[in-house]
């Protein structure tokens, strides 16, 4: 059998593409509509995708995002209504693994799991971001350096996984004549004590369903997140500025998860695409500039200015990013230096006018791909042929049209035997080709 690809849609509300709102005829309902959620998964399903995945962070409105929707709706609460309308899409939930407490993860995780019927995944994030400490309530100083932060989320993860392992279903005797419901002798509690995070007891429900856990994903992208995603995590989403450091990241995590004595293969690696889809290249290019003409100019390129660390009035939108000012106008901020060497370097590559560079840079880092269903096929088939990744978060421009278009995509993937043609499992596990969690 040829090497199966993987394929979740990532869940935005009105496709990734920034101005993918305005394409709504009444966009007002695209942060707290469940009925545009629930149909908008329905499609996911029937282009059968393996799972839709929802990025969230708390507090959200408080980055540059009055501009366009978020979605608002909570993601454990949302994929549960969404279950109760799908039957087979992996359902991946992002929380987070510093703030909080990690009983109350694996309760809503093990909830969701059993809610959707085995298909429940958690997105692990490590973020600490201004806003989201804000309106946790927590000071800055509550930061932690990356090492701490991965030292934290391991804790995290342990307590999760013990907890979701602490009331087999085994132990549900429900002995009638005895009036013994559980039998307290079957089951795992936990004692936990960490430098971080304490747990005692047994969560209240099964954390896994027909045997199974949640699936675990990670996602981050410094050395130390990828040391911890390797060992904990089943499945990595990244995003890497090129190719060859997609197959990098490919191979040190493989890497790394053979050291902690997992099977490689047992490890999947998915970065993101941003695919638009149409009759040809051209096409594809166009529709994206059509959408592209919806933003408000001046805003990108103010946006621009401050990224790269030069005056607006130096960036012309039809002339190129006067990169030579980078020399006359030094900056000792290693972002903007970063930035300067990123963004400047994509410039130049492409040719690109300020213009098309705003537009290009709309897309953060996601790899852009354009064509008919077969190109772009042919790409995904090369990027899994090359190890760039084991599957592929795809990020749709606009929706519905977005998802319509690459369900076309699948259909060519299937007809090459380089995608499954039904859900074959009733698991989002088995779907994956994941093999069984391990026996408690
Ligand atoms: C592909 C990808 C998706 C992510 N999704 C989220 C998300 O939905 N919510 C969030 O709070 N952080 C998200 N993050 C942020 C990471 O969890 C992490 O905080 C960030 O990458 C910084 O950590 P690092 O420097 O160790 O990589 C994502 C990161 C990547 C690479």
């Amino acid at each position: 059998m040829k090497k199966q690809i993987r394929l979740n849609l990532i869940f935005h509300t009105s496709g990734r593409h920034d101005a993918g709102w305005k394409t709504f005829e009444d966009p007002t309902g695209l942060v707290d509509d469940i009925d545009h959620q629930i149909a908008y998964a329905k499609l996911a399903e029937e282009a059968k995708f393996d799972a839709i995945f929802l990025p969230d962070t708390p507090a959200a409105l408080g980055k540059s995002f009055l501009r366009k929707p978020r979605r608002g709706l909570d993601p454990v609460v949302t994929l549960a209504a969404i279950a109760m309308h799908t039957k087979h899409l992996g359902l991946i939930s992002t929380a987070q693994s510093l703030q909080g407490h990690p009983y109350l993860v694996a309760r809503a995780m093990a909830t969701l799991h059993h809610v959707s019927k085995g298909r429940a995944g958690w997105n692990i994030v490590t973020s600490q971001d201004d806003y989201m400490l804000d309106a946790l309530g927590l000071s800055a100083d509550a930061k932690l350096d990356r090492e701490e932060r991965y030292a934290k989320a391991s804790e995290f993860v342990e307590i999760v996984t013990a907890l979701w392992d602490s009331l087999p279903k085994s132990a549900i005797v429900a002995d009638k004549e005895n009036d013994v419901y559980i039998d307290p002798a079957l089951t795992h509690p936990i004692d936990y004590e960490g430098k971080y995070f304490k747990s005692k007891g047994v969560l209240q429900l099964t954390g896994r369903y027909e045997g199974e856990r949640p699936l675990m994903f990670q996602a981050g992208i410094s050395p130390e997140s990828r040391k911890f995603g390797s060992k904990y995590a089943d499945v990595l989403f990244t995003s890497q500025p090129n190719l060859d450091k997609d197959r990098a990241f490919y191979a040190e995590v493989k890497g790394y998860a053979e050291g902690y004595g997992r099977n490689p293969d047992h490890l999947l690696v998915c970065p993101g695409l941003y695919a638009v889809v149409a009759e040809s290249d051209a096409k594809a290019r166009a529709l994206k500039a059509e959408i592209d003409e919806m933003m408000d100019l001046n805003f990108l390129i103010l946006q621009l200015a401050g990224q790269v660390g030069l005056p607006i009035e130096e960036l012309d939108p039809n002339k190129p990013l006067p990169v030579e000012l980078f020399d006359k106008i030094p900056t000792d901020d290693s972002v903007i230096q970063y930035r300067r060497d990123d963004i400047g370097g994509v410039s130049q590559a492409n040719g690109f006018t300020v213009k098309q560079l705003v537009h290009h840079n709309l897309t953060r880092g996601q790899r852009t791909i354009f064509g008919t269903p077969e190109q772009i096929a042919d790409i995904i088939e090369d990027w899994s042929d090359t190890n760039v990744g084991d599957g592929f978060n795809v990020n749709a421009h606009v929706q519905p049209l977005g998802v319509e278009r690459f369900k076309d995509v699948i259909t060519e993937l299937q007809n090459r035997g380089r995608y499954r043609k039904e859900y074959a499992h009733a698991s989002f596990r088995e779907n994956y080709g994941l093999p069984a969690s391990p026996k408690v």
